[in-house]
Parts: structure tokens; sequence; C-alpha cells
């Protein structure tokens, strides 16, 4: 492991994304890269790395940048019997996302095999079957919160009908999801409080390998089936290895995708006429789709690990160091995008964003997740032309950085 570096180089009075910077994240990453493309914060253990050049040519180099161990830091002290629960309940997998190349090839090129635009295309019906399902009623009620009463239920119930898991578990997932995030990220919990969430996310475990047992044994269109049943280029999972990405699948699947619409449909709201904008067909939705990513982006920043001595941005980093790269950061990085903090969707398609991340770890749900995003705005454009915001305070996220997730969007149909 690198020493760390005596020094925080970063703002004087820290980089704190879990308090005090939560709620303007964007304006403490400004004065982040005011102090340079790289700078060391002692209270993520970590490097963080601004730019958009430098993010993205570390994506590309694998061979000196692993994803091996990106838990957010510092790491929780658990009690025993919770880390023991931790690193067992998924079975003896590798996490997709901590995997280097060629591991990681193997395992990508199968659920690729699930999210070709073939497989994707067919669901679309789908999605807008469950988008409509979920928004008829709200037509009804004075008040809604788009967090919990749409975003949220939407994005879980398309991940989990797309892997062909039946409804009767839906809530239980829900539950078991929040779980996994509080033991990635709740740094005030009890031990008691610690133990439950560990305690579901066994049941996790257990419920994935059980499904994966029945979709071996009697295959059906779904993801599972496909994980289990598909050899692209002559590569294999082991049932093993596909119920392990099971919950990954789920809770990677739908938190990102609920905080990207909530906070996409707030920027319109918040910004005058935005709406009516987007009802009359005067913005397009897919480039409003990656302008709310690119403001916003649902994962601010990911871990990579230097496997020797490499230079970023002049800055020599030993082999070990840990390695913050702050999508939301690239995102805004002024030299890139003119006026970053404005939403401008007639940037797009010439664009491009980091909020998919990029390269080997790039996201394999991104085509799902535009589709969702897409059918989602255009079933609440359609129902809903006069919708406006229903409080004028500012946003709350909630303490789970490196991902971002509003607690509630509150709004008047
Ligand atoms: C707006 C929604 C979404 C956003 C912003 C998002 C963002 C990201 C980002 C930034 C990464 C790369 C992490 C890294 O660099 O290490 C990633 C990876 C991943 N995402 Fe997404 N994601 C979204 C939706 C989804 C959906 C719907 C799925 C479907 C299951 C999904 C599945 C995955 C998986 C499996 C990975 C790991 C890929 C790998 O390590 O090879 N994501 N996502």
């Amino acid at each position: 492991m690198a020493p760390e570096p005596l020094t925080d180089t970063g703002p004087p009075e820290g980089f704190d994304p879990r308090g005090r910077d939560r709620d303007d994240l964007y304006g403490a990453l400004a004065r982040l890269r005011d102090l340079g493309e790289v700078v060391y914060s002692r209270q993520l253990q970590a490097w963080c790395v601004t730019g958009h050049e430098d993010i993205a040519a570390i994506l590309r180099n694998d061979a000196d940048f692993s994803a091996r161990d990106h838990k957010p830091r510092p790491t929780l002290d658990l009690p025993p019997d919770v880390a023991e629960i931790l690193r067992t309940w998924s079975g003896d997998s590798a996490s997709l996302g901590e995997m280097d190349p060629p591991e990681h090839t193997r395992v990508r090129s199968v659920i690729n095999a699930g999210f070709t635009p073939w497989a994707l295309q067919p669901a679309e019906a789908d999605i807008r079957a469950t988008a409509v399902q979920l928004l008829q009623p709200l037509t009804e009620v004075a008040e809604f919160d788009l967090v919990a009463d749409f975003a949220l239920p939407y994005a879980l119930t398309v991940i989990l009908r797309f892997l062909g898991i039946p409804e009767e578990h839906h809530q239980d997932c829900l539950r078991w999801s929040d779980h996994k995030v509080q033991l990635m990220v709740g740094r005030d919990h009890t031990p008691q409080q610690l133990r439950e969430c560990a305690t579901g996310l066994r049941d996790f475990g257990a419920f994935a390998r059980e499904l994966t047992a029945r979709r071996l044994a009697e295959p059906r269109e779904d993801l599972i089936s496909t994980m289990l049943h598909e050899s692209p280029h002559g590569h294999r999972l082991t049932p093993e290895e596909v119920a392990a990405l099971i919950p990954t699948l789920i809770i990677t699947g739908h938190t990102t995708l609920a905080q990207g619409l909530a906070i996409t449909v707030r920027h319109q709201l918040r910004s005058p006429g935005g709406w009516t904008a987007v009802v009359d067909g005067r913005v397009s939705i897919p480039h409003l789709v990656e302008e709310g990513l690119r403001l916003d982006c649902p994962v601010v920043g990911m871990y990579r690990t230097t496997v020797r001595e490499v230079t970023v941005a002049g800055q020599v980093l030993p082999a070990g160091s840990k390695v913050l790269l702050l999508y939301g950061a690239a995102n805004h990085d002024p030299g890139r995008y003119p006026e970053p903090d404005h939403c401008r969707p007639e940037r797009w398609p010439t664009a491009a964003h980091l909020a998919f991340g990029r390269g080997t770890h790039y996201c394999a749900g991104a085509g799902l997740a535009r589709a969702e995003l897409r059918i989602a705005l255009e079933e609440l454009a359609a129902r809903f032309p006069g919708l406006s915001a229903a409080s004028e305070a500012g946003p709350v996220y909630r303490p789970t950085f490196p991902l971002r997730a509003l607690t509630a969007l509150r709004v008047r149909p």
C-alpha cells in the first residue's frame, strides 16, 4: 500500500461530500478543481482527479490502474459478524466492478449478450407499460413525490422484470438493495441496524442462488437465463457467478436510474418554461437525457488503484495509491463544456460525458438506462403537461457519496 501524503492538498476546510458539501456538491467540486487537477483528500483517503482528459486517459489504461478494491473510503468499521456476512453473502465470486481483464472480459462478454439492441428493443413496450401503470394513479392526486412514487418503483420494476424476477419478490429486492447501500455508506448506524442490514443481504444472496437454480433447470426469456445459457466467444459463467451478479444488477440498475430521472425533471421544473419545452417538443428528450446525466450524474466518482508508480497531470502517484475519478467534476470541466452549470440540451449529440464511465467498466446498462429515461420523460410529459414543483426548497441528498440520491421531489400534476 502506498504511504499517505502527510498533508491534504484539498480545500483548507476539507472536501466533505458526505456532509457539508453534499447538497452543493458541484460548488465543492469547482473549488477542488481550482486547487489542481489532482488533489489529495485525507478525508476520502484518495487522490481526487477532476479533469475530463485525465480521467478519460486513466479509464483507457487498465495496465496502470486497477479496479480492485473500489469501495468508498474510509471503509466502515463493522462488527466482526457483520463483516463476515458482507464477505460471504453473495458467494466467492469477485464483484464485476472490481474485476480487471482478462477475468472481467469473460464476465462482461456474457452480460453484454443480455443487453444487445436485439434484447432491449422488445423490452421497450414492457418498460412503457410499467411507466403508464405507475403514472396513471398519480393523475388523480393533488401532489406526489416523484422520487418515491414514480422514479424508484419504475426503475426497480424495469430491472426486475428484465432479469425475470417474479413480482412477489419485488418489495424484498427493494429492501435488500437499500440494506446494501446502507452497509456501503451508512456512517451513523448502531451495531443492531448494521446486523439487520447484513441479515437482509444474506437473504438476498440466498434468494439469488435459488432463482438461479430454477432458471438453470427451466430457462425463460430473461436476463438471468441469458447469462446462464449464452456463451459468446466461448465464454461461460458458472451458476455461482450468475447468482452473484443478480444483486449487483438490481442495485446498480435502479438507484442510478431513479436519481437520473428525478434530477432531470427537477432541472426542467426549475428553469422558466423548461417543462413546457419538453411537453411541446421544443426540447429533444434524448438530448435532455444526456444533458441531465451530465449536469448531475448519479455516480459522481469511482475509485481505482495504481498498479505501479504513475504520473497524472504532473503529480507522481506511488504504486498502491487510491485514485478517485470524479466523473461529476469532469462533466463540469469548463474547458470542455461552456457554461457547465447550465442545462443546454442543444450541446447534444456532439458532446460526450462520463456519466456512464468509459472503457472497460463502461456501464453495462447504459442502453437500457437511456431507453428508460426517454420513455419515462415521454410518458410524464404526455400525462402531466402542467407539472410544477410543489416546493421552492433546495435539494436534499442522502449521504451516499459517491452515489447521488435525491431524498424527495414533491410535484403538483
Ligand atoms: C442513469 C443510470 C445509470 C448511470 C448514471 C450509471 C452509471 C454507471 C457508471 C458510471 C459505471 C462505471 C463505474 C466505473 O467506472 O467503475 C457503471 C457501471 C455499471 N452499470 Fe451503470 N449506470 C446506470 C444504469 C444502469 C442500469 C440500468 C444497469 C442495468 C443493470 C447498470 C448496470 C451497470 C453495471 C453492471 C456496471 C458495471 C460494469 C463493469 O464493471 O463492467 N447501470 N454504471
